[in-house]
């Protein structure tokens, strides 16, 4: 193989690589970052972190209940986070119950047991900013239980 032959598989592949890179960039889905109110605020980051990789299915990334699982309940209405009228109730106690217990008949399930007592508290402190409420103080307090100690 003379050099120039060379030279032009070396720009084909560089081509190739670049138009693949394109390719990936612009259909990858976007990761939107998030708004800077939540980067602000360690709870709000927290709560839309586990808000992010558990509850979108159903409740949609901005709360709505139009998560790409919803579609298929078949009637069951996943309900608007966004509107500050929740069903359930809005002191913290009642969103913190529903997010712990579930709510039993409905595809919400109780989450008591796959997340820990902080992340509870932020995602549910995060119920409050996609409804635009301010965060109740007792959801930024973390409770420090009886066991806790110095470790
Ligand atoms: C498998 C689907 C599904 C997932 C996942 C899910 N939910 Fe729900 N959620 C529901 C449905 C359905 C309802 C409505 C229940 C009803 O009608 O009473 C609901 C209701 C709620 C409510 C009560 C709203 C109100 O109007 O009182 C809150 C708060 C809530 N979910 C938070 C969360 C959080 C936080 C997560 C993630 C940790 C989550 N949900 C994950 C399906 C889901």
């Amino acid at each position: 193989m003379d050099f120039s032959a060379g030279k032009w598989i070396l720009i084909g592949l560089a081509m190739l690589i670049a138009s693949a890179a394109v390719g990936y960039f612009s259909f990858a889905p976007p990761v939107e970052s998030p708004p800077q109110a939540v980067l602000d605020d360690p709870v709000l980051l927290e709560g839309r972190s586990v808000f992010m990789s558990r509850c979108v299915p159903c409740h949609g990334a901005a709360g709505k209940g139009n998560g790409p699982m919803a579609a298929s309940f078949g009637g069951e209405q996943v309900g608007d986070l966004t509107d500050g009228k929740w069903k359930h109730g809005d002191k913290p106690e009642d969103v913190l119950r529903v997010i712990r217990v579930g709510v039993s008949g409905t595809r919400m399930a109780p989450w008591g047991a796959l997340l820990d007592d902080d992340q509870i508290r932020c995602v549910a402190a995060y119920c409050y900013f996609l409804s635009a409420l301010p965060v109740p103080e007792s959801l930024r307090e973390a409770d420090p239980g009886p066991a806790a100690g110095p470790r």
